[in-house]
């Protein structure tokens, strides 16, 4: 439960910029997450052009910070494939985008998920930068690098929460 447990929202990067085979183990997770009916709804856009990612810092009010990341990825859900888009998309994309967060804690590097979907005027403001259409909705931004910021585990665990057998 290494990655689980240490994995924090990292918002501060050093300017080392990430390895391909680092990115590519990330995405590697995200497409191994489950998804309903394993239909995959995703794309991955990997930013690491400057003018795009502070374009991307100002698609959302919350994520100015990817400015300063060496790298940003928006994964995509494809919204228009399917005969009747599937009512799961958003549960699938979350999975990936968990996946990706743990895998970046796995390779000793940091990141942040920066809400865009359901808002849609951030959708619209990513959908802009990249020209995508009504098929493809951004999901989040996930700005990552190597960490600038130190951040301590935090023990979330709370008993009361949990309801053996009932509520
Ligand atoms: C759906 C979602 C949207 C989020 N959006 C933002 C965001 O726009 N900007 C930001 O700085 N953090 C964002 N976060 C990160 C949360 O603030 C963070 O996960 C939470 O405070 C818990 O801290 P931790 O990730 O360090 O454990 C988002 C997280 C989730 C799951």
């Amino acid at each position: 439960m290494n990655s689980i447990m240490n994995r924090r929202s990292i918002r501060k990067f050093t300017p080392q910029p990430v390895e391909r085979e680092k990115l590519i183990r990330v995405l590697r997770a995200a497409m191994q997450a489950p998804s309903a009916k394993n239909r995959q709804p995703w794309e991955f856009i990997v930013v690491t052009d400057s003018d795009t990612k502070a374009a991307l810092a100002g698609a959302s009010p919350y994520g100015g910070f990817t400015a300063g990341a060496p790298c940003a990825i928006v994964p995509l859900a494809v919204t228009g494939d399917f005969p009747g888009e599937s009512p799961w998309w958003c549960e699938d994309l979350s999975a990936a985008v968990q996946n990706m967060l743990l895998q970046l804690e796995e390779e000793g590097l940091g990141g942040c998920w920066i809400g865009i979907w359901p808002d849609r005027e951030r959708v619209e403001n990513v959908r802009k930068i990249f020209g995508l259409d009504s098929g493809l909705t951004p999901f989040c931004i996930i700005a990552c690098g190597y960490k600038g910021q130190e951040r301590p585990f935090e023990d979330r665990f709370d008993e009361s929460r949990v309801h053996w057998e009932r509520y």
